[in-house]
């Protein structure tokens, strides 16, 4: 059977540009995603690397236009001391990973590796520092060790560890989770310790400037974002966090790969909850930042289920399905239509962790269906938000209902429009109607993520079972688009 839905374009509304790093990713020190995932070592000689980081890697996340990496955590980040991650790697301390699976991290992978790395992708870096079990001295000195061109203690060091140009880190992360694993913080305390770091992070860019964020609230908790607001000055915090995973329940996440209609439809539930959290937080900031200064940065998102059978439960290896394709264009749709205030977002994780992008088993790499998302997204990064309104069909299951199909649309500096759609419902296709608002467009071409099954993935034996390909069933007539978009399939269109 078929769904009825609508969307209407309003292209004459004012200028939002939808930031390109809303298309954000991270990496942390979890399980296979730096080691065994991006960083093979120096020495490795079966895998193409360059200083250590696989080159099919660097080329699928420069394919995506990665515009930025979270590093060094997550909940790592506040037991991190970048000083140990610097110098002659042989003589690098190690430390226990005591959230992840309690390895050993022998340092091998840091600060300059990472900032290099994120110069060969062409991704601007975004460093979490450690306010749980660190020292203001401490992140104070990482600031000027990255940020100093002139003469101090730390670029220095710097320059005798190789690197003679500071890299300009602009984003940085004051804390993570603090109220949970970065220190079970109430807001009260995290602020005034907030405002302590904050202080200390002192601007060594010469004028580049440095873009302070706030470890923001856990999900619903509206509490946090309004004290965060209501107490933090803004000419300390240029960005507010928010963290929230799509996830069936905490303590029975289920299976990545094998799951029921009811499992399928919580998920759902769970991902479109996006929406409501990121509204109410940016009324929250209307409210305290009525100009607009302070921008809401997702800097964890995605699903989340139990690790696939046989791997270490620390580690978070977890397959990847057209239920995540969905969550990745839904919650994007979000964030786009949102981009007055969303500024950034980083999935969890790039590789080998949670929703990753990009999964690895010795030699091989492949791409999963939210990697093919994010390329299929990568049109609207930095392109003007042409705003919607959308009447969507009923995704029905046991009496509850959720909106089957999300939308976003803009127009890029060549003058095309994009639109994004996803059609969430397992079972209907849905035919939309698109009113195209007074824009004028002869022409309407496309891409498809699709697949036989929702439980579907891309494999190392089957890597492209799932890809999108050409999709030139919508047709534009007099101002309107007529479109049928297929149950669990992602489309996204340009019109010229
Ligand atoms: O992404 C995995 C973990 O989820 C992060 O380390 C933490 O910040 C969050 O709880």
């Amino acid at each position: 059977s078929l769904g009825q839905s609508s969307i209407k374009l309003e292209p004459s509304a004012k200028d939002i540009t939808i930031s390109k790093h809303i298309y954000g990713h991270f990496a942390e020190h979890l399980g296979r995603c730096i080691y065994d995932g991006f960083y093979v070592g120096e020495k490795n000689d079966s895998i193409p690397h360059a200083n250590g980081v696989r080159t099919d890697v660097i080329e699928a996340l420069k394919n995506l236009n990665i515009p930025n990496l979270r590093w060094p955590g997550g909940c790592f980040a506040d037991t991190y001391h970048w000083k140990d991650g610097i110098g002659p790697k042989a003589q690098r301390p190690s430390m226990v990973n005591n959230w992840w699976g309690g390895v050993t991290e022998d340092n091998s992978f840091g600060t300059h590796d990472f900032l290099n790395m994120c110069e060969l992708l062409g991704a601007e870096p975004y460093l979490a520092g450690n306010v749980g079990s660190g020292e203001v001295q401490e992140l104070a000195d990482w600031v000027q060790y990255v940020n100093f061109a002139g003469k101090s203690p730390m670029s220095d060091l710097r320059r005798k560890n190789g690197r003679q140009e500071p890299w300009k880190v602009k984003f940085w992360g004051v804390g993570n989770e603090s109220w949970g694993c970065g220190g079970n913080m109430t807001v009260d305390y995290y602020t005034d310790i907030y405002r302590k770091y904050a202080t200390f992070m002192l601007d060594w860019t010469n004028g580049a400037g440095l873009y302070r964020i706030a470890s923001g609230a856990n999900s619903a908790d509206y509490n946090w974002t309004e004290s965060l607001l209501k107490n933090i000055p803004g000419s300390l915090m240029k960005g507010m966090g928010l963290h929230h995973y799509a996830v069936i329940n905490w303590d029975k996440k289920g299976s990545a790969t094998e799951f029921s209609e009811s499992e399928y439809f919580k998920t759902m539930k769970s991902a479109w909850f996006m929406n409501e959290l990121v509204e109410k937080n940016i009324a929250i900031m209307d409210k305290y930042d009525p100009k607009g200064n302070i921008d809401l940065i997702v800097d964890e998102w995605g699903g989340w289920y139990d690790v696939e059978p046989g791997t270490n439960p620390g580690f978070l290896y977890q397959q990847n399905t057209m239920r995540d394709a969905m969550i990745a264009g839904m919650t994007l749709n979000i964030f786009n239509n949102n981009a007055r205030r969303v500024k950034m977002a980083n999935l969890a994780q790039a590789i080998n962790v949670l929703q990753a992008v990009i999964l690895t088993s010795g030699k091989s790499m492949i791409l999963t269906p939210t990697y093919h998302v994010m390329e299929m997204y990568k049109v609207h990064q930095d392109a003007k938000l042409i705003p919607i309104t959308l009447q969507s069909a009923d995704f029905e299951f046991n009496g509850e209902k959720l909106p089957a199909v999300s939308a976003s649309a803009s127009q890029d500096t060549k003058g095309r429009t994009h639109i994004s759609l996803v059609n969430i419902d397992p079972k209907k296709t849905n035919r939309i109607r698109v009113d195209l608002g007074g824009l004028k467009a002869s022409n309407v071409s496309g891409r498809i993520l699709r697949a036989d099954k929702l439980q579907d993935y891309n494999s190392f034996k089957m890597p492209k079972k799932i890809l999108p390909v050409a999709y030139n069933k919508a047709k534009v007539q007099n101002g309107l688009l007529d479109i049928e978009v297929p149950a669990f399939s992602v489309i996204v269109l340009e019109l010229n």
